[in-house]
């Protein structure tokens, strides 16, 4: 049976990890998959992680199966940071997912299930994964304007006349935060036009939030989703605790379903549950418990948001920093882009053929589209990938 298959190619994202491994360059950068690194360059686990894992091991009395659903108190506690004051709201309802791609992935089939003739509308860009995991789970996908290369900016008008073209009950997918690939996102006013046309259009918002408190802070970064909760009857929302707990392999995340009443959560909350026990069956368990410690601990959450205050002052320190080292060393191009987004990514602004030759002269590694992740600059290799990115952008 398995000779009629060929190989899949590497993932766009992942693949590059291997690759940046195997260079033996020293002087080698790796701006590629959005993990945080501190100034050395390292993903280290997060002090409150590991004093929350300690509890864990010292506390647990069993390692018997959590539910469908996962545990009630990371799930309330989740939905009160994503939703603020309207998360007791009876419509909502939360689940525990194997990270924000296991929380997508239960959407899809959720989306399928009531109402597997609509269309999900995604970003142009967007996430990598996000054609091929919604796309592979069988929902119908077409994208709206988003990013505007040439000048660095959200193409908004052009986006707000393609979501005024979607037909009633398609679904729009947002990223509620550090938009993932471009980091730039819409403003307060944008946001009220774009609910505006959901709103009016009976389209449904599907909001996936993985940088939580990257951008200014936790709900700042959550407004999107807690403006749209107030004017929509109903929304999906997929979280993710990869980055702001750096729990990226434990795999931790949430899926929020905002139904029309209570008696729709009800319902919802059974066909969620069921679609979950026909994909993995039940959630893992380890990551979300260390979160919930943390979340209903005082003192562990202060900890907490002390931590994740760092990582972000550093991403924006190291933003500041590559466009300084650019203004200085590549003076006929703008890069002021690189300050005006937020969370771990933003565009270069490079050719294919430029990344190609970044990769292949200076062992500097990013996607082909030119996403680079913040996170893999330090104050130590900054001049260094400004000079390898002017002598590239000067070769032409
Ligand atoms: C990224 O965009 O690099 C991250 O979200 C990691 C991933 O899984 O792609």
């Amino acid at each position: 049976m398995f000779e009629s298959l060929s190989a899949a190619s590497a993932d766009a994202i992942l693949g590059l990890i291997a690759e940046h491994k195997n260079d033996p360059r020293p002087e080698k950068i790796d701006l590629g998959v959005g993990v945080y690194r501190s100034a050395a360059g390292d993903t280290p686990i997060l002090d409150v992680v590991k004093k929350a894992e300690q509890l864990l091991l010292d506390t647990q009395v069993s390692k018997a199966y959590i539910g469908t659903a996962g545990a009630a108190d990371f799930n309330a506690a989740m939905q009160a940071l994503t939703f603020g004051d309207s998360s007791t709201e009876e419509r909502l309802s939360t689940i525990q997912t194997p990270g924000g791609s296991g929380s997508l992935r239960v959407a899809a089939g959720l989306i399928l299930r009531a109402s597997p003739g609509a269309t999900v509308w995604t970003s142009e860009p967007t996430w990598a994964n996000h054609i091929p995991l919604l796309g592979g789970a069988g929902l119908a996908l077409q994208s709206y304007p988003y990013y505007d290369a040439e000048n660095h900016v959200i193409k908004i008008d052009a986006m707000l006349d393609t979501l005024r073209s979607a037909a009633a009950g398609d679904i729009v997918l947002l990223h509620a935060c550090c938009h993932n690939p471009s980091g730039l996102d819409p403003s307060v006013d944008e946001w009220g036009a774009i609910s505006d046309i959901i709103a009016e259009r009976d389209l449904v918002p599907f909001i996936d939030m993985a940088y939580q408190g990257f951008a200014a802070d936790l709900d700042t970064d959550a407004y999107a989703i807690r403006h749209m909760a107030q004017r929509v009857p109903e929304m999906i929302v997929a979280t993710s605790c990869s980055k702001n707990f750096g729990l990226y392999r434990d795999r931790v995340g949430t899926l929020s379903i905002l139904s029309a009443d209570s008696k729709a959560s009800d319902i919802v909350n059974s066909q969620v549950n069921n679609v979950v026990r026909t994909i993995y069956s039940v959630p893992p368990d380890h990551g979300a418990a260390v979160v919930g410690l943390i979340l209903g601990n005082d003192e562990l959450r202060g900890a907490w948001l002390n931590e994740l205050t760092e990582m972000r002052d550093r991403l924006r320190h190291m933003r500041v920093l590559l466009n300084d080292e650019l203004v200085a060393k590549a003076p006929d191009y703008n890069f002021s882009h690189l300050v005006r987004a937020t969370g771990m990514f933003c565009f270069l602004g490079v050719t294919a053929a430029q990344v190609a030759r970044l990769k292949k002269d200076f062992g500097i590694y990013m996607v082909d589209s030119g996403r680079i992740n913040i996170a893999g600059i330090t104050p130590d290799n900054v001049s260094y990938l400004a000079a390898s990115i002017a002598a590239t952008l000067q070769a032409g």
